[in-house]
């Protein structure tokens, strides 16, 4: 039986990556899917990927660290399909590798908009919509943030800062029975293979320490653990943070 029959879930990034498997995964299981993508090539793949497959889905060309971009996108929504019953807040640019005295104003400028205020944008969007009949919001965070990374110093502020909008949004939407919760994922994407290309060392070791012995696939080990989240399988589930890793975190 498909778990997400005639909803409609609202991916960002989902142009490549974790947030292309989510999306493929949400279709497979009958839901309705938005993706709002900043690069309309990688929109229009995983669009054309989803109608192959027999699914059904829009795209919104959308840079999520805009306000009204955002908001044009959750409208897209409700005019293509009526609502939005499902949020995956998955977008990020990221800068890594930049030591905390190197990291500059923009950098975090960016990393935090993309991150944080995206993150809060599409939430703040879509409460009135979920508010009704419920709802569940999925925000991506980053062991990084978790564990302090060094080098990592706007991702892992943007990251600890979408944990705790996550905190916050379980506590005062659970009576409207709208569940938020997030993940940190380990996979191997496009942006993870840049970061592995330019540092073979850092990646070997981070492998290496995952007790099931490799990294994730979006579709088949993340997208299904945001299934989950996304499904009335976790109906009782609100405001935790999943690691979807492989056990990667165990040890810290
Ligand atoms: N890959 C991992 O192992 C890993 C680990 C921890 C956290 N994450 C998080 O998972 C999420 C997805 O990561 P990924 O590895 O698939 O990344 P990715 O870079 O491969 O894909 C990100 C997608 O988001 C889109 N995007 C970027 N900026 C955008 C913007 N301003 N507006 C709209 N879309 C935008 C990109 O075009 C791309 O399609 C991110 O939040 C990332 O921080 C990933």
């Amino acid at each position: 039986m498909s778990k997400l029959n005639g909803k409609v879930a609202l991916v960002t990034g989902a142009g490549r990556g974790i947030g292309r498997g989510i999306a493929l995964e949400f279709a497979r299981e009958g839901a309705s899917v938005v993706i709002a993508e900043i690069d309309p090539e990688g929109g229009q793949n995983t669009l054309r990927e989803i109608e192959k497959e027999g699914g059904r889905a829009i795209t919104v060309t959308t840079d999520v660290r805009s306000r009204e971009q955002v908001n044009r996108a959750v409208s897209a929504a409700v005019e293509a399909f009526g609502t939005v019953d499902i949020l995956v807040n998955n977008a990020q640019i990221q800068r890594q590798q930049l030591s905390f005295e190197e990291t500059s104003d923009d950098d975090m400028d960016v990393v935090l908009t993309s991150g944080i205020h995206a993150t809060f944008y599409f939430m703040q969007a879509c409460f009135p919509l979920m508010r009704a009949g419920g709802g569940k919001i999925i925000n991506v965070a980053s062991a990084a943030g978790l564990l302090g990374h060094p080098g990592w110093t706007s991702y892992a502020v943007a990251k600890e800062g979408i944990r705790a909008l996550t905190k916050v949004a379980a506590r005062e939407w659970g009576v409207h029975k709208i569940n938020v919760n997030a993940i940190c994922p380990a996979a191997e994407t496009p942006s993870f293979r840049l970061w592995r290309d330019n540092n073979p060392e850092l990646a070997k070791a981070m492998t290496d320490e995952i007790p099931l012995g490799h990294l994730g696939d979006p579709e088949a080990d993340i997208a299904r653990a945001v299934v989950f989240l996304a499904s009335g399988d976790s109906d009782f589930v609100t405001g935790v943070t999943m690691m979807v890793d492989g056990g990667q975190t165990i040890l810290h």
